[in-house]
């Protein structure tokens, strides 16, 4: 009994623990491509259409900026072995639309700019593009990679796709773990790994 006790116990705290630090940002008024591509997500991990999916609060955006719009990605992150560790050095992600329309692509600068921003995204038509540096990464999902908060160094284009994006978030991940220890016994300096992905990104600009 008292061992079943401590079990109920712990999953109890795990799931307020949860709910203490999460909190729910998309409500009525987000983007219309977000509504869909937040279902999309649903739909491919099996969860209700009536699930709330929530985004951990430190990754929320500051006061002051606003969900403009969101992509799906899907494509690769690419995983480079130094002798001791990975490490994501580049990405290779079509971005699509809400009706499933290729609007552009992701990928890391070969160098990162002079504020830190390497991962970038560019839209085809009209043409613009963002560059972004990671500012917090949090693993939400046990078998998938970090959602992250990222803060734009360096925007440019159409200032309706990426030309004046302030933040940009990836949540709703899938796939593209980062090669782990054990799968490091036998790689050599410089193997390359690359590991399939799918994500939302939303992109933020500031509120006026
Ligand atoms: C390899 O990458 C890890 C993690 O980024 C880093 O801490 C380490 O210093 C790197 N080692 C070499 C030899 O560059
Ligand atoms: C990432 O890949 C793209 C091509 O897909 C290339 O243009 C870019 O230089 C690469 N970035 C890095 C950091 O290797
Ligand atoms: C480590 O990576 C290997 C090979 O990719 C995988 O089979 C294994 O499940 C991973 N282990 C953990 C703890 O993620």
């Amino acid at each position: 009994m008292m061992h079943r006790g401590g079990i109920q116990f712990l999953a109890l705290f795990i799931l307020l623990h949860q709910v203490r630090t999460f909190t729910l940002v998309y409500g009525n008024g987000i983007p219309s491509s977000c509504v869909k591509l937040e279902a999309k997500y649903k739909q491919s991990l099996g969860l209700d259409g009536t699930d709330t999916v929530e985004i951990p609060e430190d990754l929320q955006v500051p006061a002051g900026n606003k969900l403009r719009f969101c992509y799906f990605a899907e494509g690769v992150q690419e995983y480079k072995f130094n002798g001791t560790a990975w490490n994501n050095f580049n990405a290779s992600a079509i971005l699509l639309g809400r009706e499933n329309q290729i609007m552009g692509q992701h990928f890391y600068l070969p160098e990162a700019d002079n504020l830190g921003g390497q991962p970038t995204w560019e839209t085809f038509s009209p043409w613009s593009m963002v560059t972004s540096k990671p500012l917090k990464k949090i693993l939400v999902m046990k078998d998938a990679t970090a959602w992250v908060l990222l803060q734009s160094t360096h925007e440019s284009g159409s200032r309706k796709r990426f030309g004046r994006v302030t933040y940009t978030q990836r949540l709703f991940t899938s796939g593209s773990l980062s090669p782990n220890s054990s799968s490091s016994e036998g790689a050599v300096y410089g193997q390359y790994v690359e590991s399939p992905y799918t994500a939302v990104y939303a992109y933020y600009t500031k509120h006026h």
